[in-house]
């Protein structure tokens, strides 16, 4: 169980002193998960799914998803988190898998996945090379038109805070959101050691960013919280069916207003992993004239394709009928012949 590089000591050393596993069982973590398992259920299909949890936790999410007939997959770097997943799988009738694993390399095969959830991840990298190999990865094992479910902290949300409570007024605090609304950069002060560790705060229009410059086609952002945390009495309206009502109605017209993302302390994209259709159609033109000269991988080299490009080109050429898997001198793959009737 060695996990000591995963991810940087201070990351770790906060999870294993913070209790993760009551975190959504108090305050705002109650309505946090109740929000959360809703912007997920709009992109899990009743047919079972294979997804991967990115930053999964102590598995509260992966558990949920297990117990409604997805084959879930689980990887998180904190052994104390692993632990705990590994004690509540124990109960479960439908198990998920759990891997001691980090986002910039999952140990999973190309196209593998309908689904990945990156909720941790993208906020705990600060560089943004990092951020962009834990996309990319997510990419890697995700099948053609797979779907990421990217959480990001709003670079808006420690200052709305200290605005609402006052502490904007202590220096260091102050220090910490001037950092993190200049640059991004969240690093907890220490006279502060309950505040997240060592993060990221992405405005809305990076994050959705760093996905499209990766091709994937971004679906939709989301607000988690929304603006509707910022109403006077928040916990008690959220007990009163009624006002609870109101301000989930409140919710729903706002949760996609681009003008309004920067007042949510969290944000979600969801993006469609697409293949650039020009690499689709360069690929098939190109394999017409190779008449299995070179095998499928060396062909996609050969206009500049990865092999997890290659692979997503020819999952859907396979789809539209237009090749199949027939061996042609050295390529498994053949055009598909028309029928004559
Ligand atoms: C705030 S917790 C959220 C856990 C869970 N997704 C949830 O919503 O309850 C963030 C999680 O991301 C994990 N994490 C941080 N950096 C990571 C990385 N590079 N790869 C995978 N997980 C990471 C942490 O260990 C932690 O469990």
């Amino acid at each position: 169980m060695k996990n000591k590089s995963l991810i940087s000591n201070q990351i770790a050393t906060f999870y294993t002193k913070a209790s993760e596993e009551t975190r959504l069982e108090k305050g705002m973590g109650i309505f946090e998960f109740e929000r959360i398992k809703k912007l997920i259920e709009r992109y899990v299909s009743t047919s079972p799914l294979k997804i991967i949890d990115v930053g999964g936790g102590t598995g509260k999410y992966a558990a949920w998803l297990a117990e409604k007939g997805h084959e879930v997959h689980l990887v998180e770097p904190v052994l104390k988190h692993i632990k705990t997943a590994q004690k509540r799988n124990h109960k479960l009738k439908s198990k998920f898998v759990i891997h001691i694993g980090e986002s910039r390399n999952l140990k999973f095969p190309n196209n593998f996945a309908d689904l990945v959830i990156l909720h941790g991840p993208l906020y705990h990298l600060q560089k943004e090379e990092d951020r962009y190999k834990t996309i990319k990865e997510a990419k890697r094992v995700l099948k053609n038109n797979g779907i990421v479910l990217g959480f990001a902290i709003n670079y808006t949300a420690s200052t709305l805070v200290g605005l609402l409570n006052g502490l904007i007024h202590k220096k260091t605090f102050f220090e910490m959101c001037k950092s993190e609304l200049t640059t991004g950069i969240h690093d907890q002060p220490e006279d502060f050691p309950w505040l997240l560790a060592e993060a990221y705060y992405h405005k809305p229009e990076e994050l959705k960013k760093e996905f499209v410059d990766q091709e994937f086609v971004c679906l939709n952002m989301y607000a988690v919280e929304g603006i509707i945390w910022l109403a006077k009495n928040y916990f008690a309206n959220m007990l009163d069916e009624q006002q609870k009502e109101t301000l989930l109605q409140l919710l729903a017209i706002t949760e996609n207003d681009n003008n309004l993302l920067a007042f949510s302390p969290h944000i979600m994209i969801a993006a469609k992993n697409k293949i650039r259709m020009e690499n689709k159609d360069n690929y098939f033109k190109r394999l017409i004239k190779n008449n299995g000269k070179l095998n499928e991988i060396d062909l996609g080299e050969s206009i500049g394709l990865n092999e997890n490009e290659t692979r997503s080109c020819i999952a859907q050429l396979l789809s539209e009928h237009k090749i199949e898997y027939l061996r042609n001198r050295n390529c498994d793959y053949s055009l598909v012949k028309k029928r004559i009737k």
